[in-house]
């Protein structure tokens, strides 16, 4: 089986990707750090967020399994570890568990919500959004034809699990954690550009099925796909993105 992986520099993420951790800024805000606590930020990325719940005075380690976007967290000063959230071995060691935008490129997500389960103190919270189901569902069926016409299977390199509400309660509550809000928001939302530069930054499993020199025409075909839907009246580009937010407790 292919294993297609996601590749990130952190100078082109901080270029086209930073919106999508400035938007998590209502996340930390129900995160609700406070001064001493020891929180964990999982797929901390390049730390964006990871400073604003450091600037609450907690204790805050991120983890993230791009030694590329670690290197530049440590950059920022920040206290960082590159490593998988598969293989976490964190024992009741955290008051809060956050993640922002980082999940729906993790599985299996059972073994992930195990292991973040593990991770909290009794009594500790789990906040988190991630993409939902139907998140970005035009973007990726266009990538589904542009690499199905090429005659590739793109499930092989669809890097991305997106759970709907229900289905993410039965696993979160599965695995022991009692459920205090779950929701699935649609957020249409503005991309800081043209789609190319979101296709190159947040698409690159899809474009390691062809060789690079077709990179470019399958990213034309994806952006005359998709400009009928998602280019509005007042010539910005709209993701039909869809956020799953949840915050689940450790019984104490
Ligand atoms: C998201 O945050 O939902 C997302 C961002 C880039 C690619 C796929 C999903």
């Amino acid at each position: 089986m292919i294993k297609a992986k996601q590749t990130w520099s952190p100078e082109t993420y901080l270029r086209h990707g930073v919106f999508v951790s400035l938007l998590g800024e209502p996340v930390v805000q129900i995160l609700n750090p406070k001064e001493g606590e020891k929180i964990l930020d999982l797929g901390c990325g390049e730390g964006i967020l990871t400073e604003k719940i450091i600037a609450s005075g907690a204790d805050v380690l991120g983890v993230d399994n791009s030694a590329e976007l670690i290197e530049g967290a440590q950059h920022r000063g920040l206290k960082v570890a590159c490593i998988d959230a598969l293989e976490m071995t964190f024992d009741e060691e955290f008051d809060a568990v956050f993640s922002n935008a980082a999940l729906h490129w993790m599985s299996p997500l059972s073994k992930i919500f195990e292991n973040v389960y593990r991770a909290l103190k009794p009594g500790g919270r789990f906040v988190a959004e991630m993409g939902g189901a139907g998140n970005i569902q035009s973007i990726r069926m266009a990538l589904y034809n542009a690499l199905s016409r090429r005659g590739v299977d793109p499930t092989l390199y669809d890097p991305w699990s997106y759970l709907g509400d229900s289905s993410a309660r039965t696993m979160l509550e599965r695995v022991g954690f009692q459920v205090r809000s779950i929701n699935l928001i649609r957020r249409p939302t503005d991309l800081p550009g043209d789609i190319g530069p979101w296709l190159e930054t947040f698409a690159g499993s899809f474009m390691q099925a062809i060789p690079e020199d077709l990179h470019e025409g399958l990213i034309d075909e994806v952006r005359d796909a998709l400009q009928p839907t998602l280019f509005d009246p007042h010539n910005k580009w709209v993701a039909d993105y869809v956020r799953l937010r949840f915050k689940v407790i450790k019984p104490a």
